[in-house]
């Protein structure tokens, strides 16, 4: 079937996000090259579906079985035990109904780099990391666990940007409405203190446990 040029210059269009549109499409496809690495080697679809291999089925759709949700609380560990959350990986396709489409490449920056649930945060840029300041939201709505952003927040600007442009330009959408999921009413704020996910930034290298490598490389 002929699709008229005119409706894929106006899909593409529609897609397209605030920032970095306008990029010639030889560094948009680079940029979306290096998404697709990061996102494979981070098992991004370990988690959202599909698994390592981007021909899967079902591949970044988000949970569409009971197997692929989480329990998190005690009933982790034993079952029955309360309090009990079920957490749901969610559609990173850029469906615009049930997937990322709606959501600006911004907010999907702030979720990897501060953990911050892009459906429920506003679209700015945030400069601190403290709740309150920096337009860092005064209460955080985080992502639930066990979405590894603690560990995605090191991740350069220049990765996290590359992913979010594989997310929204190089992934077919696909309509799968995933439930949301459930948690704690502070949305998980106590989980994630600097005592159980670290500092960000990480301390200056080298710290006590570390050595410069020039020293490293003396005999
Ligand atoms: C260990 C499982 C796991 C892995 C690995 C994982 N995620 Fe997630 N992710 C989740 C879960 C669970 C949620 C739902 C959180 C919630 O509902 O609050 C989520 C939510 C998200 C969201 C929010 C989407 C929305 O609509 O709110 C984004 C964006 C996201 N993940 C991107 C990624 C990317 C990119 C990677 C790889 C770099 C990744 N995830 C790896 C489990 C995972």
């Amino acid at each position: 079937m002929a699709i008229p040029l005119v409706t894929l210059l106006g899909a593409a269009t529609r897609g397209g996000g605030t920032e970095g549109d306008g990029q010639p499409p030889a560094a948009r496809q680079a940029q979306v090259l290096r998404g697709r690495a990061l996102l494979i080697n981070h098992g991004c679809a370990d988690c959202h579906g599909g698994g390592p291999n981007p021909a899967a089925d079902g591949y970044l759709a988000g949970a569409r079985s009971p197997e692929m949700e989480f329990p998190i609380g005690p009933c982790a560990v034993t079952p029955g035990a309360t309090p009990c959350f079920r957490t749901r990986p969610r559609n990173l396709t850029p469906d615009n109904a049930t997937g990322i489409g709606r959501f600006s490449e911004r907010q999907l920056f702030n979720a990897l780099r501060y953990g911050l649930r892009p459906g429920e945060t506003p679209d700015v840029q945030i400069t601190g990391t403290t709740p309150g300041k920096g337009n860092f939201p005064e209460n955080p709505k985080y992502l639930a666990p066990p979405m590894p952003w603690p560990a995605f927040r090191h991740m350069s600007d220049q990765e996290l940007r590359d992913i979010v442009a594989y997310l929204k330009y190089g992934v077919q959408p696909v309509s799968n409405r995933v439930a949301d999921s459930e948690g704690p009413p502070d949305f998980w704020a106590s989980e994630y203190t600097v005592a159980k996910i670290g500092p960000y930034p990480a301390p200056p290298f080298p710290t006590a446990k570390e050595r410069a490598p020039s020293v490293a490389t003396k005999p």
